[in-house]
């Protein structure tokens, strides 16, 4: 058998899509390696959402290329957004590359790229439905209990700052029957826990005929999976995050206590020039209806400082928002320009001195709410789903997370991945916590 080294980079849809990849070339008798020397063809799947992640891939890709001098038979390629976003130039500047190719959709046509059929990427066409997963090769899933389900793929949005519209394409849905067949089959398979994937996931169904909104999604997959499996979702858009959905949430037994609702930044000014849709105001009301609704509801965020033009007093309105709002946890990143985004061409950039100034802040305040935060969780009974065994550097005998995503150590069971167990929530930290069996 062939074999595949393949590297993912960037968000949880570059991993659903490497689990695609994988399976599509099983198909074409390819199994996974790990050892790049033993490969026959390494691919990147690759992130352009910052600076950050494409110099991991350029700085691979250096290395690869020597494995292909000793091995001229080494096929190498990159795949995802950056391999999108640069497309033909990628083979200018890399000639080596057998093989250039874009995110989602485009996926199912690697083979006939390796067999010399099209060379590269195209972009995706709005109108073109989503291959249907009933029809398509299974993906190679990486776990045996918690899956991915991409439910849709692009984005409409354009904020100022962001690649992803450009890298995915327009916004487009999965027929609801595809994506309950998908969940149907891993109900089957014993799967735990499923997260539905999308890149403003709570937008989901504005291209279908007929129209449908996730909300209905959600129901309909608490149908199915009758509460026995956990049903997460990410990110949603706070533009999307309507009552209709905080109800769904609040109601269905399926649906994790959980919410990723990336908001950016504190400031009206500068939630304006990212052309985010919402003011603060409007974030914290949808915040504060969904607290009304799921009182115990756990929520993260994603934010970005050194935005262009970002003063002294619309950082302060970030920090000011954390206080107020008590993220349960946040993904904070310093701004990126990058190329095709408006943002990029704004005149007023901000130093990297004063981006990384404004991160250590924000991450310092974070990490002190995180705390008292989840210090209000001692004492309680968690349901937990193992994900990890042992872990020496943790001092842990197993892991894993609770409905609400928190990370829970365990130090006396020998808990085996996949099972769910309850935990007594002895200790608390910024960023897990600690438990026994009740
Ligand atoms: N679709 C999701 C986010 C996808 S990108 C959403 O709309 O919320 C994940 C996160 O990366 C974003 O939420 C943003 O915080 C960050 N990000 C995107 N572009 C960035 C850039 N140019 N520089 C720094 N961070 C960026
Ligand atoms: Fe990017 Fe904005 Fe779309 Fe999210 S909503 S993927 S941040 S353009
Ligand atoms: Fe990166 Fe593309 Fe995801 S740019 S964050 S891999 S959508």
């Amino acid at each position: 058998m062939a074999k595949l080294k393949l590297i993912t980079f960037g968000c949880q849809a570059n991993e659903a899509d490497s689990e695609k990849i994988a399976g599509v070339l099983a198909q074409e008798g390819f199994e996974l390696t790990e050892t790049a020397e033993e490969a026959d063809l390494i691919l990147l799947n690759t992130c352009s959402i910052r600076e950050k992640a494409e110099q991991k891939v350029y700085s691979l890709l250096g290395t690869f290329q020597k494995l292909k001098t000793q091995n001229p038979q080494l096929k190498i390629g990159l795949c995802g957004c950056l391999a999108q976003r640069d497309g033909v130039r990628l083979k200018d500047r890399f000639p080596y590359l057998d093989l250039v190719a874009g995110p989602g959709a485009l996926i199912y046509r690697i083979p006939e790229i390796l067999k010399g059929g099209t060379a590269y990427p195209v972009l995706p066409r709005p109108k073109e439905p989503l291959p249907l997963y009933v029809h398509s090769p299974r993906p190679r899933r990486g776990s045996t209990f918690k899956a991915w389900v991409s439910i849709m793929e692009g984005c409409n949005y354009f904020c100022t700052f962001c690649v992803v519209p450009y890298t995915r394409g327009p916004e487009r849905s999965r027929p609801p029957e595809d994506i309950l067949a998908e969940v149907q089959e891993l109900l089957q398979q014993g799967y735990k826990e499923i997260t539905l994937l999308g890149q403003t996931v709570n937008a989901y169904g504005k291209n279908l005929k007929p129209r449908t909104q996730f909300a209905h999604l959600l129901r309909a997959i608490d149908a199915v999976a009758g509460g026995e499996i956990r049903v997460r979702f990410t990110s949603s858009h706070p533009r999307d995050f309507t009552p209709d959905l905080i109800e769904a949430v609040a109601g269905l037994k399926s649906v994790c206590e959980h919410v990723h609702l990336p908001v950016q930044a504190g400031s009206d000014s500068v939630l304006r020039r990212m052309r985010r849709l919402y003011t603060r105001e409007e974030y914290r009301a949808k915040v504060c209806a969904l607290r009304r609704a799921v009182p115990d509801v756990a929520l993260s965020t994603d934010l970005i400082v050194g935005f262009p033009g970002e003063r002294e007093e619309d950082f302060q309105e970030t920090l000011t928002l954390l206080q107020e709002v008590r993220f349960d946890s946040i993904y904070a990143f310093k701004y990126s320009p990058r190329p095709l985004t408006p943002a990029a061409a704004y005149p007023d950039q901000i130093s990297e001195e004063i981006k990384t100034e404004r991160l250590n802040i924000l991450l310092r305040l974070q990490g002190e709410i995180a705390l008292e935060q989840n210090r209000r969780r001692l004492g309680k009974i968690e349901e937990v789903l193992v994900e990890g065994g042992p872990n020496s550097k943790m001092g842990s005998s197993a892991s894993g997370r609770t409905r609400r995503n928190q990370l829970v150590h365990f130090s006396q069971e020998f808990f085996v991945p996949g099972d769910t167990v309850f935990a007594l929530i002895t200790e608390a930290y910024s960023h897990y916590l600690k438990g026994k069996s009740p």
